[in-house]
């Protein structure tokens, strides 16, 4: 009899758990629209998604599949009911997930046309988002949780400049943090818009300063030996004037309107408390 080597049963185990009937349903109508050939590799599996390569008459793609039996539908619609563009709520466990995916999807749109350095999307269907592979060569590019970066003020400051645009357009992150941000070569690029929500969301100002809160924190742990544009990272206030910095670049240039007005105030005035 044919033994089956523990590697091969944990990738059993994946698959199984993600290669539902939905989801193979789901692929078949993606490879009959030419979205995608096949799936290649996986390339990470997170709490609630499975991520992919896939091969496309384009070359290599990320194929983003959630695991519909293990998402937390109740915590999902926590977040999707502070935003505003999502009316009527949906009802339902299924509901939930799908307008879940769907808001990521469109959230990731509107970052690219923003000029938001961020994977370009390409299609969606149910619980599937297929979007740009951001990559070196033939490998995918690193978190800057896994990898330190070479110019940490400048990737500070593209980081903040990426922020910036995506205020412009309208939306919060929500989710920024290491774990969301890649290095391609050098340049910042922001993933993973699944719990961004417009500016206009009660929730706001309360996200910004927690995605801006995580990335100074980051910096000033990860390059507390290096002097950051004048910042002494060793400093025990460092983490205080990079959201500072952070903030100061973001907003510069972005139109005032009653609701930025409103928003800056709240993050100026939980900055300077911090
Ligand atoms: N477009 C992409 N190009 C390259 N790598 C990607 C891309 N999208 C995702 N990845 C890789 O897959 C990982 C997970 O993707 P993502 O952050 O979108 O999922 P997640 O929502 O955090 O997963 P979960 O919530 O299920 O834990 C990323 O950390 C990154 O390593
Ligand atoms: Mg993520």
């Amino acid at each position: 009899m044919a033994r089956i080597n523990k590697g091969s049963q944990e990738r059993f185990r994946t698959r199984q758990d993600v290669f539902d009937a939905y989801t193979l349903d789901t692929l078949k109508e993606l490879i009959k629209k030419r979205v995608i050939d096949g799936l290649s590799q996986a390339v990470f599996k997170g709490k609630e998604s499975n991520v992919f390569l896939a091969e496309s008459a384009k070359g290599m793609v990320v194929v983003k599949i959630y695991r519909m039996g293990v998402c937390d539908f109740r915590n999902m619609y926590n977040y999707l009911k502070f935003d505003p563009r999502i009316s009527p709520l949906p009802r339902g466990r299924r509901a939930v997930i799908l307008t879940w995916v769907k808001r990521e999807f469109s959230n990731l749109l509107i970052a690219n046309r923003a000029g938001v350095s961020s994977p370009r999307a390409i299609f969606n269907m149910n619980h599937i988002i297929v979007e740009e592979l951001i990559g070196r060569g033939n490998g995918v590019s690193p978190t800057i949780e896994s990898s330190a970066v070479h110019e940490p003020s400048d990737f500070l400051m593209q980081t903040a400049d990426n922020y910036r645009k995506l205020l412009g357009a309208g939306l919060v992150h929500g989710d920024l943090s290491s774990f969301n941000i890649l290095d391609k070569e050098g340049n910042a690029v922001f993933i993973d818009f699944s719990q961004a929500t417009t500016i206009s969301s009660q929730e706001a100002a309360h996200l910004i300063l927690r995605d801006m809160r995580n990335v100074a924190v980051h910096f000033s742990r990860r390059y507390a030996d290096k002097m950051l544009l004048g910042i002494d990272m060793a400093k025990k206030d460092s983490i205080r004037r990079l959201m500072e910095l952070f903030w100061k670049t973001a907003r510069k240039g972005i139109k005032s309107g009653e609701w930025t007005d409103m928003v800056m105030r709240d993050v100026e005035r939980e900055i300077m408390n911090n």
